[in-house]
Formats: structure tokens, C-alpha cells, sequence
């Protein structure tokens, strides 16, 4: 692991208009500097670089951030990678802590793995160039195949010999571990893995060599068309996609991925100079797969080969893509075409052409597909439905669930009422299941969090008739996103003041955690329950924690939050100052931070007396038919308490706002 002190070194180092002067050319305009976005198309700069805050914002599409962030974002890096990046461009020696020789030699094991992997491809680089077999064998394929040179260099291409250990012996010679390169499967058993093969090396991200694609010559029967080096710790076939490292920054552009099946599919469209192409390599779709695409865009388009017997095995899966509510289209190549063959035999033109005509939405593909199958067959036609509906309730998103439930009832000739009723009941059903483990495992984490941190656990149990042993809160929307507001106003200032004196003896930050006993079980809404945690550790260590720390946080969640804070104008709580009576001028939150924080306070502890108000109304209203006088005013009691309480502390917001 890096260090802090490094960490720290490097954020204090790194300038944003250098980081960004990499790629984007700048021009200053007032204190800012201007250029065009890195992460989309456009014609006039909406690039924003702020020196004097150390960030970065497109006013285009919202993306921006750090030095870190920017740079994690668009060299896709992780948080280490764009830490050592960085520390590499300004000179910052990096110091490990931790178990710090471990870590080392973990790294520099995946480091020869690496530089084994990237030998072998030279290695069937140089034996398709340099010899008389490799160009009339391998090289002779390639160009046979229609492949250009520039782009057979561009990916790598190469050839083995069939001989079985001339590369095994380069590996040796050069003084590489046998239990290492046997590890990586180039290697097996004493022999050449691949033999007389041409060779597809496979690229991560970052466009290191982690593994290779071999695929035989002559149609041989018993061996299989292509084998795969092994999947050792730097080789995941399910985790990444063929062609991704070169394809990234074009599905960004055009934010759009074309899936295709085969090394060669990707290849050829390259060719033909469409660029956001990446292969499954004939497996079927996993989730991590999913959400690599899902970082660099949510359009994906997949193209299948004519032959449509495997088609409909392969929509199957594709529910999994809806429930990460990314947009599906498909096309239907013409039987017996590939998207290689296709490509070549019509020319890109025509090409790009018929995927425009033919892209068809998932959904409504696989309606298509089925509907023919089940004409004249009512049970087809029910299972039919079924599947439909149990595709369609998996997008998350409501609106575009209710146009297509209009769509296939049209397309289908049922009622709208029976499908939106069939697709709701399959929503509910999921989203209670998700909802319950994710909520029991929320709530997990802040118990665990505050009992650390030292503070008792308030009793809120329903069973409890205390004057505040009131019931559990019932997570209806309203109070939710009330809530949730009141958790982010807590966690912009903690992000943007935290760290400043609130008086002589207490930060911000630790006048807030002084009053945070009243307020600490509100916090439900991720991220901003992790940032208030995080700096309350911070606090209980009794450091504090810059505006720079959350900007550079290793969760991208974090860092947007930070971004957005620091970026946009200061906005209140909608209906706040109708729902508290309260009387508002809009203060400016830098110039004005203690009493921005003393206010937030209030609002906070306000809006937990009104949830607690309304809440034991519920409670008077539900023993009207008990005739327990005791209880009614014992209930009564609580109710002119709180009511008090409501009112000390809106008068008091009255008179802090009023000074102003
Ligand atoms: P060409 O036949 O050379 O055009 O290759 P292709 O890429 O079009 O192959 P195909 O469409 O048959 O298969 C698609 C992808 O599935 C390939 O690119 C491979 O990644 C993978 N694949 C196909 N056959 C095999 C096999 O026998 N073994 C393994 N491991 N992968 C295979
Ligand atoms: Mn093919």
C-alpha cells in the first residue's frame, strides 16, 4: 500500500493544469483555464479547469474532478495506478507501508508475468515477420483474410512454431522462471503450448499482454479451433473483453459498444475503421463484462451472426444486461455471415449502414423472435408472455418499463391493465428482495460504525414506552428524501469546512460530532453516511480531513459528491422554509461557514423532531379504540414536548437567520 504521507505528497504536488495539460490543450480564460471535453465530442470548450480549487469540471457532461480523478477516469486507471502515475510525473518517490515487502513482492510477481506474456508476443511477433514459415504460413493467413499490415502491428498478430520448443527455450535463455511461464500456460508440460498457430495476444485496460488466443490453420477435426493460454491472477476470461483497450476511447466518443463474438469480428471492424468494437470471444456475457462496458458507456449493440440457432440461448442471458439498466439493441447479420465476413463483403459503407437500419431493441427482438415461434401454439404463446414480462420488470428504470409495457401489449394484442399488473407484481417482488438485504446490510454498517466510534445506540424500538422510546421510522419516500437532504448538507460541510475553526477550541468538525448523538441514527443515505463516518474517525484520531481528501477519495461516489459540492452554488432544502416557518435570506456558505453549520445542525435536529412528531400522532391516532387514558396522555404528553422543542428551535433558527 502507498502511504498516507505519500498520498498526502502527491495531492499537495499535483497540479490539475498539468494533469489536464496532458491531454487537453488549455487556453486561460479569467482565473480558469478552458479546453475542449476529454470524455465527449463536442465543438465549443465546456472543459473547466479551476488552479486555484485544484480541479476540473465539463459543464457538458458533469465529468471531471482531481488530479486522481481525472486521471482515473480517462486512462481508466485505479486509484493506486493514477497515485503512482502521478507520483512517477513529478518525481515523488513512493513509500509503502503496511506489510510493505509482501505488497512489493506480489508486485513484482504480477510485473514478471507481465514481462513474460509481453516476450511471448514478441516472440510470435518475430517469428511471423522473420522467418521463411512464419510469412508464408501465418503472415500469408493474415493477408489472405484481407488484414492490412497496420493493422495486423496494431493488435499484436503473430505466429508459432510448430515445433514445440523453440519458445520455451528463448524463455530459458533469457533466465525467465519455468514455474512462471508454465503458470501463464505458454508453456505446458515441458512443451510450446501453441503450435503452428496464428496467435491473438489479449490485452487488459492498460494495454499489457495478460494472455493469448491461438487459432489452428487447417480444419482439423480433432483439435479445437482455438485454445486460450491459462488464467492465471493476470488472466480472467470472464472479467474482460477482447479488443477493449483498443476500442475504449471510441466507445466513449460515440458512446456506444458494439459486442461482437470473435477475435477476428473485432479485428476486421477496426479495419474498417469502426472502432467501438469489443469481442466476448464466443462465451457467453458475465456481469463483470456488463459493467466494464457500463463504465465507458450505457449503449450497447449486439451483433449476431445469421445462423439464428444460437440466438435465442444467448437473449437468455441478455436479462442480466436490463437489470444494470443499460440500453440493449440487436442486429441480425444475414445467415451464414459473420460481422468479419459481412463487413468485407459489402464495405464499411454499407455496413454501417445496415447496423443503423437493423438495430432493433432487445425486448422487441426477442418478442419478434418468440412470436414466430409460437404462432398458433397458446401454451408457447403464455410461456411467451411470461418471459417477457419477467425481461421487462427487470429495468430499473419506471418509465422506460411503462413504454415498453405499452409497446409489447400493442405487439402482442393483450391488455395493457394485465401487463403492467403482471410486470408490477414481478417489480415488487424484486426490488423487496433487494431492498431487504440491502437495507439489513446499511444498517449493519452504521451500527457497527457508531458503536466503534464509542456512542450508545438509541433505543428506538417500538415496543419501548418511554417518552422517546418511540417506533421504529417508517422509510416512506417523502421522509426519505428529506432525510437524505439533511445528510448531505451535513456531509458538504463537513467536506468543504470541517477542517476549519469553528471557535477557539473545536473545528467544525468536532462541534458537529459533539452534537451528533441527537442525529447520528438519521444518517441512512450512502455516500453520505460513509463521509461523516470516515471523518469521524478522523475526528476520534483528532486530525481533520481536507476539501483535497474527499476530492481524491478512492470511492468515486465520494469524489463526485466532493466535486459537486465544491462546484455548485449552495441550494437549500426544497419546502424547508415552508415546512419550519422559517424566515430565509440565501447566506453565501464560504463566507459564512460557522453559522452555515450551526444552522445545518438545526435543520437536521428540526426535521428529526417533526419525523418523531409525526410519528407519535401515528401513535395517538392507533390507541383511539383502546380507551387507555393513561396511555393517551402519557402520548399527549410526548406530543407537547416535542412541539416545544419544534418551536425553541425554529424561533432560534428565526433569529441566527435573521441576523444576517
Ligand atoms: P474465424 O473462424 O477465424 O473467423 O474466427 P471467429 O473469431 O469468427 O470464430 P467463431 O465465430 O467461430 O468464434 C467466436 C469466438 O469464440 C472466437 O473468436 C474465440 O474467441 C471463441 N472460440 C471459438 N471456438 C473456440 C474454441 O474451440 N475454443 C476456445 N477456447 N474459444 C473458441
Ligand atoms: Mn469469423
Amino acid at each position: 500500500m502507498i502511504s498516507q504521507k505519500t498520498i498526502a505528497q502527491i495531492f499537495e504536488t499535483a497540479k490539475i493544469e498539468d494533469v489536464v495539460g496532458d491531454f487537453v490543450n488549455l487556453k486561460r480564460r479569467g482565473v480558469n483555464m478552458i479546453g475542449l471535453c476529454p470524455f465527449h465530442d463536442e465543438k465549443t470548450p465546456s472543459f473547466t479547469v479551476s488552479p486555484a480549487k485544484n480541479i476540473c469540471k465539463c459543464f457538458g457532461c458533469g465529468k471531471g474532478g482531481s488530479p486522481v480523478s481525472f486521471l482515473m477516469e480517462h486512462d481508466n486507471l485505479t486509484y493506486p495506478e493514477a497515485l503512482r502515475v502521478l507520483a512517477k510525473k513529478y518525481g515523488i518517490e513512493i513509500e509503502e507501508d503496511g506489510n510493505p515487502d509482501k505488497s512489493k513482492e506480489e508486485r513484482q510477481h504480477l510485473e514478471s508475468l507481465y514481462l513474460i506474456n509481453q516476450f511471448t508476443k514478441d516472440f510470435f511477433i518475430d517469428q511471423m515477420n522473420n522467418t521463411d514459415i512464419g510469412r508464408s504460413v501465418g503472415l500469408h493467413y493474415f493477408k489472405d483474410r484481407g488484414f492490412r499490415e497496420d493493422i495486423i502491428e496494431r493488435f499484436g498478430l503473430g505466429y508459432s512454431p510448430n515445433d514445440g520448443k523453440s519458445l520455451m527455450k528463448k524463455l530459458d535463455d533469457v533466465g525467465y522462471e519455468k514455474t512462471l511461464y508454465e503458470k501463464l500456460g505458454v508453456v505446458k508440460n515441458g512443451r510450446d503450448f501453441f503450435r503452428g498457430r496464428v496467435m491473438f495476444p489479449i490485452h487488459n485496460l492498460t494495454g499489457k499482454c495478460i494472455g493469448f488466443g491461438g487459432r489452428i490453420l487447417k480444419a482439423n477435426k480433432k483439435a479445437p479451433k482455438y485454445v486460450n493460454s491459462s488464467e492465471a491472477e493476470i488472466y480472467n476470461k470472464s472479467k474482460i473483453l477482447y479488443g477493449m483497450f483498443f476500442a475504449k476511447n471510441a466507445i466513449r466518443k460515440k458512446d456506444e459498444c458494439i459486442l461482437v463474438e470473435g477475435y477476428t469480428d473485432t479485428i476486421s471492424l477496426h479495419q474498417a475503421g469502426i472502432e467501438n468494437v469489443v469481442a466476448s470471444s464466443g462465451t457467453s456475457l458475465t456481469i463483470e463484462q456488463i459493467r466494464l462496458i457500463k463504465r465507458f458507456t450505457p449503449n450497447i449493440k449486439i451483433l449476431y451472426d445469421g445462423d439464428a440457432a444460437g440466438v435465442k440461448a444467448a437473449l437468455r442471458g441478455l436479462d442480466l444486461v436490463l437489470e444494470q439498466d443499460l440500453n440493449v439493441k440487436v442486429v441480425l447479420l444475414p445467415e451464414g455471415e459473420d460481422p468479419d465476413s459481412y463487413a468485407q463483403a459489402i464495405g464499411t459503407e454499407a455496413f454501417v449502414k445496415y447496423l443503423d437500419e437493423k438495430a432493433t431493441d432487445f425486448i422487441l427482438f426477442k418478442m419478434n423472435l418468440l412470436m414466430e415461434e409460437a404462432k398458433g401454439d397458446p401454451v408457447k404463446r403464455s410461456d411467451l408472455i411470461k418471459d417477457i414480462v419477467s425481461s421487462i420488470s427487470k429495468i430499473p428504470d419506471p418509465i422506460k418499463r411503462s413504454v415498453y409495457v405499452r409497446e409489447c401489449a400493442l405487439q402482442l394484442d393483450v391488455g395493457e391493465k394485465v401487463l403492467i399488473n403482471a410486470v408490477n407484481k414481478n417489480v415488487v417482488g424484486n426490488i423487496q428482495s433487494r431492498q431487504r438485504q440491502q437495507e439489513i446490510n446499511e444498517r449493519r454498517a452504521n451500527r457497527n460504525a457508531f458503536e466503534e466510534a464509542g456512542f450508545p445506540e438509541e433505543d428506538h424500538s417500538g415496543n419501548n414506552d418511554d417518552e422517546f422510546g418511540l417506533p421504529d421510522s417508517k422509510s416512506d419516500n417523502k421522509e426519505f428524501e428529506s432525510i437524505g437532504f439533511q445528510e448531505k448538507d451535513i456531509a458538504r460541510i463537513l467536506i468543504n469546512f470541517g477542517h476549519q475553526n469553528f471557535n477557539d477550541d473545536k473545528t467544525i468538525a468536532q462541534f458537529i460530532f459533539t452534537n451528533i448523538g441527537e442525529i447520528m441514527d438519521a444518517f441512512k443515505t450512502a455516500p453520505y453516511n460513509s463521509i461523516v463516518f470516515e471523518y469521524l474517525e478522523a475526528v476520534k484520531n483528532k486530525t481533520s480531513l481536507s476539501p483535497q481528501h474527499f476530492l481524491n477519495h478512492s470511492d468515486q461516489k465520494i469524489r463526485e459528491v466532493a466535486l459537486n459540492f465544491n462546484s455548485s452554488p449552495y441550494e437549500y432544502s426544497p419546502g424547508w422554509k415552508e415546512r419550519f416557518n422559517i424566515t430565509t435570506s440565501q447566506p453565501e456558505p464560504d463566507q459564512n461557514f460557522i453559522s452555515d453549520t450551526t444552522q445545518a445542525l438545526m435543520r437536521f435536529k428540526l426535521e428529526k423532531i417533526k419525523e418523531l412528531c409525526e410519528e407519535n400522532l401515528e401513535r395517538i391516532k392507533s390507541i383511539a379504540g383502546e380507551k387507555d387514558q393513561a396511555k393517551e396522555n402519557r402520548y399527549m404528553q410526548v406530543h407537547i414536548r416535542l412541539k416545544k422543542m419544534e418551536k425553541e428551535l425554529t424561533d432560534q433558527l428565526n433569529t441566527v437567520v435573521l441576523k444576517q
